[in-house]
């Protein structure tokens, strides 16, 4: 199907021009005069590129930019202006525009402009269409990860979820522990309940129980009101206990007995409140350690370990790194109304081979601030931030590292990574002249290329 252009401008003659142009390269073309005729078509009709002009009665075409990158931010606009109004050009670029027209403009500079958005429209369509299928072919709601240990996650995720079964989500900082405890709770016959939070870290002991039980008017000084706890507030819900390895010894022991029991009475009061709820709880401590260390309670440990879900670091799943970096690219990219292609291979390889200390919550830190500096269509390496090249120079000077302890075969194969991905980035990715600029035969490279996750487009 031809691609559709909606043209905006106040003046017919242009109007009648651009049709005429556009419709003999073979475009369908909508003109409207009126752009607020031209924003109630676009709620109804699909479109592939606005242009629209920029000073209009009305409605100017800023204000229709900024009305399509808020609404239909997946299509690009291209903004006419009047020769040498240069500074409404560049605020139009500024604000999202995909490319500026001065007029009278030349008509084969125009179609450029027009080829070139027309292209990006389709590539963010492809991504979108590509994303839609990840996230149906491997997501429980927005999880991402095509990994097998991801998808081990999601299963148990839809197995363990409709049931009331406890689960235990342990794992490293930034994970997805809380993602995951959410999708269990969406994925039970309780989704419609409320899903209530603790952080057991952030509380001192001291409030910790009359935050989770609530406590009666005058139990204690500062108590002017009967208060209601989380574990009520959760009734016929899910109460998410994050940091459980937190927990004081006292408070421990009080939710053990919740757990069995199913009842408990606010701080100060006598009365026994009984509640239905379901408990998620999450940790990124060794939790089997601290009970073999005295420092958590066995029998509490295996109330909450019912059910247990582990999530990988992301180290362990790189496969995962391509999926979770266009999921945020697109994700940031919306939220600050520029539009991206994707990443350039250098970028990917750069992002895939790094190893993520902070998991999944870094990379969507690293993918937000490129978007954010980035000026091109496509990521590239320069737009990463140096936390991620760094890794790179500290393997450079990889002998000034023994000073501090290293794990000598994981140094080695970072090292090896990093080399393999500047040979590539080096030699366009073809292969043999990497090959050759390492000194190892292809095979041995194409072997080393799948141990290290690192893509050759
Ligand atoms: N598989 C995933 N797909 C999409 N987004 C993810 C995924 N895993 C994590 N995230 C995102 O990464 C961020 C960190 O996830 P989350 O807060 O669930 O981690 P956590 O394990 O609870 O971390 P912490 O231990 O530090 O509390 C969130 O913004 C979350 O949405
Ligand atoms: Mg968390």
């Amino acid at each position: 199907m031809a691609d559709t252009i909606l043209v905006i401008d106040d003046e017919q003659n242009y109007l009648l021009v651009l049709s005429t142009l556009l419709e003999d390269q073979g475009y369908n073309v909508t003109a409207i005069p009126d752009p607020e005729t031209a924003l109630a078509y676009l709620e109804e009709s699909e479109v592939d590129v606005v242009i629209t002009d920029m000073k209009m009665p009305k409605l100017s075409g800023q204000h229709v930019l900024e009305h399509v990158r808020r609404n239909y931010p997946q299509v690009p606009v291209l903004i006419m202006t009047a020769f040498g109004s240069i500074e409404a050009a560049v605020e139009a670029m500024r604000v999202g525009a995909f490319d500026y027209i001065s007029k009278p403009f030349s008509n084969d500079e125009l179609l450029l402009s027009v080829a070139k958005a027309v292209q990006f429209a389709h590539a963010r369509q492809q991504n979108r269409l590509l994303l839609e299928s990840m996230s149906k072919q491997f997501g429980v709601g927005n999880i991402i990860g095509g990994s097998r240990p991801m998808r081990r996650v999601l299963e148990m995720i839809q197995r363990a979820g409709p049931s009331r079964s406890t689960v235990l989500v342990s794992g490293e900082s930034g994970t997805g522990k809380e993602l995951v405890a959410r999708a269990i709770h969406l994925t039970s016959p309780r989704k419609d309940q409320p899903f209530v939070s603790v952080n057991c870290m952030a509380l001192n002991p001291g409030v910790m129980e009359s935050e989770l039980f609530g406590h009666e008017k005058g139990s204690f000084t500062g108590a002017v009101a009967r208060k209601r706890g989380r574990f009520e507030l959760a009734d016929g819900g899910t109460l998410f206990l994050d940091e459980i390895g937190e927990l004081s010894h006292e408070t421990q022991v009080k939710l053990l007995r919740v757990l069995q029991e199913r009842r408990f009475e606010r701080v100060g009061g006598v009365d026994p409140i009984e509640v239905d709820i379901r408990v998620v709880a999450a940790t990124n401590k060794n939790l089997q350690k601290a009970v073999s260390e005295g420092i958590f309670r066995e029998d509490l440990f295996y109330r909450l370990n019912v059910v247990h879900i582990e999530m990988p670091p992301l180290r362990e799943r790189r496969e995962d790194i391509p999926l979770l970096a266009m999921h945020f690219l697109h994700k940031f990219s919306r939220e600050n109304q520029k539009i991206f292609k994707g990443f350039t291979p250098d970028a990917l390889n750069y992002l895939q081979g790094f190893d993520w200390p902070g998991n999944v919550r870094q990379l969507e830190n690293v993918i937000e601030r490129s978007v954010v500096l980035a000026d091109a269509e496509t990521i590239g390496v320069e737009d990463l931030p140096a936390e991620i090249k760094d890794e790179e120079a500290q393997y450079k000077s990889a002998v000034d590292m023994l000073p501090t302890r290293i794990n000598l075969p994981d140094t080695l194969e970072k090292i090896e990574a990093a080399l393999i991905r500047r040979a590539l980035a080096k030699s366009e990715f073809v292969q043999v002249k990497a090959a050759e600029l390492l000194g190892v035969s292809k095979s041995l490279l194409a072997y080393k290329l799948k141990k290290y996750k690192i893509v050759v487009h």
